[in-house]
């Protein structure tokens, strides 16, 4: 069992600042917003062992048993309300950096924040803020990975058939306090480099990971679904689409669905 204690060396600028380690919570990311409300600090972190609420995109459930990592992170960026899908795809960009380096498994990102090992879903990302017209008050970054379970066990199959694990990748029960400091540790270095640099940085980082780019998707949004090729994201964090006409177009946010497996080379698809 992880406590507060379990994550003492982890030498990181901002982020860890403080650790809240529950053995079960509703939702990691509701109980870190009780805690921003309350004026927690930027950096501190909420981890839990069981999640009996756990929140996914789109109102969706998000089931997260014993062995995941479900943790949440108190941000104060003062950024404009604007610039929040940045901080998502900054989020999965750490997230997938983590497991990589971590666990060294090949992952990729779908757009915007899904954690994809082959076309399996290994972790995701719900980013929530609280704002004004003027700028961001706090946001919570909620990561959840599939760890030390197989979801073939613990999901129903819908949700299995979709879903992926670090062990059933690996073969092998991941340390999940080491994973832990590796995700924030991650996030620690591409946050301070966005706040200082600019996302510049953090998208190209992101594009060399994404797998989206290049294929075949259908995109769900508030408006409807829309077909085409993915060839880039823009600097605030939407993707483009290049429709069978010829058009490209952007897409702010939605769910994403590869429609076809294929290897290409995005970099290629890319308008210039
Ligand atoms: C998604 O891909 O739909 C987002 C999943 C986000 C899940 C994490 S687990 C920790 C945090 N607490 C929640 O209730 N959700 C996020």
């Amino acid at each position: 069992m992880m406590d507060a204690d379990s994550f003492k060396e982890l030498g990181t600028c901002m982020l860890g600042s403080e650790f809240h380690v529950h053995r079960e919570v509703g939702s990691t990311n509701d109980v870190a917003k009780g805690l921003a409300r309350e004026g927690a600090g930027e950096g501190t972190v909420v981890i839990a062992g069981v999640q009996k609420g756990g929140k996914g995109r789109f109102g969706r459930e998000w089931l997260s048993p014993e062995g995941g990592v479900w943790m949440s992170v108190v941000l104060r960026p003062g950024l404009p309300p604007g610039d929040v899908p940045i901080l998502t795809l900054a989020g999965g960009l750490a997230l997938a950096k983590a497991i990589r380096g971590y666990c060294g498994l090949e992952v990729g990102i779908k757009w915007p924040n899904d954690i994809l090992i082959g076309e399996r879903k290994v972790a995701g990302i719900l980013t929530e803020a609280e704002m004004d017209s003027e700028r961001v008050h706090f946001a919570v970054m909620g990561m959840g990975i599939n760890a030390n379970f197989d979801p073939a066990e613990v999901f129903p199959p819908e949700v299995a058939a979709g879903a992926t694990s670090l062990m059933v990748e690996t073969g092998r029960e991941v340390d999940l306090p080491g994973l832990v400091m590796r995700v924030i540790q991650e996030l620690d270095a591409v946050y301070l480099d966005m706040l200082d640099a600019g996302p510049r940085g953090l998208l190209e980082e992101w594009k060399e990971l994404a797998s989206t780019l290049g294929r075949e998707v259908r995109v769900r949004t508030m408006k409807g679904s829309i077909e085409g090729r993915a060839v880039d994201i823009t600097p605030d964090g939407a993707l483009l689409l290049r429709m069978g006409d010829g058009r490209v177009v952007k897409v702010v946010a939605g769910e994403c669905i590869h429609l076809r497996y294929q290897e290409k080379d995005y970099k290629t698809e890319r308008p210039s």
